[in-house]
């Protein structure tokens, strides 16, 4: 029986079973669920939320901020950062205001310094797992490399590490993926980010009186027109949005590209490693690797009056919409050959960076660290995957563990 088929029976019996079993498809069965609705149902509206799978519906619904809002993140985020924040606001004077001022302190003339950091901690982290013969790529590959780039190339290091990784942990949870709205997990976010607050406002402190080269000691030394009112509050929120927007994200990608290259079977394994190990180009291993195994698979918007998309689909005002970003990289109208491996892809096939007035404003750290934290991980002789082993979530919504091999110890 097709997806549709299941879906239509659940619905007519229990429309809450058969909201689920969506939920449910879209985080096991991504690829066939999502492949159907392509093709018979482009746009599907369920009595809790709306997908849209195509990628020119995906583009559209993510390039209307007017209509498709960031409503949602709007809560959670305010509430961990202590204030507005770009990702909670649409079409605002703060919104373009601070993208320009986060922009200017991540400049892209940063990746090759950002490059060589990822590089040099992600070796650091290897070489002390070698006698283990194995590592585990969350803990102590993946987290242990992005909370060193928090401190020294963010500004923002944490009390210490495995602080930081938590505090990123529970907020990203409750913003990114707590759309059922769990009362713990709010709670948990809300004190998660009060500390983080009072850890930026030390820094601030501190880095005023001792500058650095990080991205915090840049905004507190940006000077803009008082007319854009970025007074100490607006500081200290955008400060700690930082280390907010690279962890998860960047942690789960090298995750799950690591399992992608080493765990397939034909061809393309060898071909990453060689490139590796060669120093031949190899990023394009990595991102196309995050096309089959996406960290996310959608981008939530909120549509606030009835649109018709280009494509013809009516999406009613009041209705979560799940731009599924995933899908549109598997879309034949738009990819060439969507199921076959091909590095050299342009970059707007793959929207892992999101795309519009929302695109990440972090992007060339994570192209930088991304792609690096891999190419050392396939560098090394004899790294396999683990029998039995795969990306342990332990129950929560980002990996906890994943060991691999790191050949004989
Ligand atoms: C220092 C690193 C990073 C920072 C500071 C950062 C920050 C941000 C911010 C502030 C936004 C919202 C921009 C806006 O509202 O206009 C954003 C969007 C986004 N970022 Fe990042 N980010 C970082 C790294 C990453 C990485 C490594 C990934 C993925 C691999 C990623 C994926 C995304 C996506 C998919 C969006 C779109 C969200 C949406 O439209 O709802 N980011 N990022």
């Amino acid at each position: 029986m097709s997806y549709l088929e299941r879906y239509e029976r659940l619905l007519a019996k229990d429309p809450g079973r058969a909201v689920q079993a969506v939920a449910h498809w879209i985080g096991a069965e991504w690829r066939p669920f999502f492949a159907e609705l392509r093709e018979a149902r482009p746009v599907l509206a369920t009595p809790a939320f709306t997908l849209v799978t195509r990628f020119a519906d995906v583009i559209e619904v993510l390039s209307r901020e007017k209509v498709f809002t960031v409503r949602l993140y709007g809560e959670p985020m305010e509430a961990v950062l202590g204030g507005p924040y770009m990702l909670t606001q649409d079409a605002t004077p703060l919104h373009w205001a601070e993208r320009g001022l986060t922009q200017a302190v991540l400049p892209a003339h940063d990746v090759p310094r950002v490059r060589e950091l990822a590089g040099r901690y992600a070796d650091e982290a290897l070489d002390i797992a070698v006698p283990a013969g194995r590592i585990d790529a969350v803990e102590g590959l993946a987290r242990y490399v992005l909370m060193r780039i928090c401190g020294d190339y963010l500004g923002v290091p944490g009390p210490d590490p495995a602080t930081l990784s938590e505090w990123s942990r529970a907020s990203m949870h409750d913003i990114i993926r707590n759309l059922p709205r769990d009362p713990n997990v709010h709670a948990t976010a809300c004190a998660a980010g009060s500390a983080l607050r009072a850890h930026v406002s030390e820094l601030i402190t501190e880095r005023r009186r001792t500058p650095g080269e990080d991205a915090l000691s840049r905004l507190i030394s940006l000077v803009p027109p008082a007319s854009l009112g970025f007074d100490e509050l607006r500081l200290m929120v955008n400060g700690a949005g930082l280390p907010l927007g690279l962890v998860e994200n960047a942690a789960q990608s090298i995750v799950q590209i690591i399992r992608h290259l080493l765990g397939r079977e034909d061809s393309v394994r060898e071909e990453a490693i060689a490139a590796a190990r060669s120093g031949e180009p190899f990023d394009g291993y990595a991102w196309e690797a995050l096309r089959f195994a996406p960290f996310n698979p959608l981008i939530f918007r909120f549509c606030e009056r009835d649109h018709r998309l280009a494509s013809g689909a009516l999406i009613k005002a009041g209705t979560p919409v799940f731009a599924c970003t995933s899908s549109a990289g598997m879309d034949e109208e738009a990819v060439a050959d969507p199921a076959e491996f091909r590095t050299d892809r342009p970059d707007f096939v793959r929207l892992h960076f999101g795309y519009g007035p929302h695109d990440c404003v972090g992007k060339h750290v994570g192209v930088a660290v991304i792609p690096e934290v891999v190419r050392r991980v396939l560098r090394r002789p004899g790294v396999a995957l683990l029998p039995g082993e795969s990306i342990d979530f332990d129950g929560g919504p980002f990996p906890r563990h994943f060991p691999i091999s790191l050949g004989a110890s």
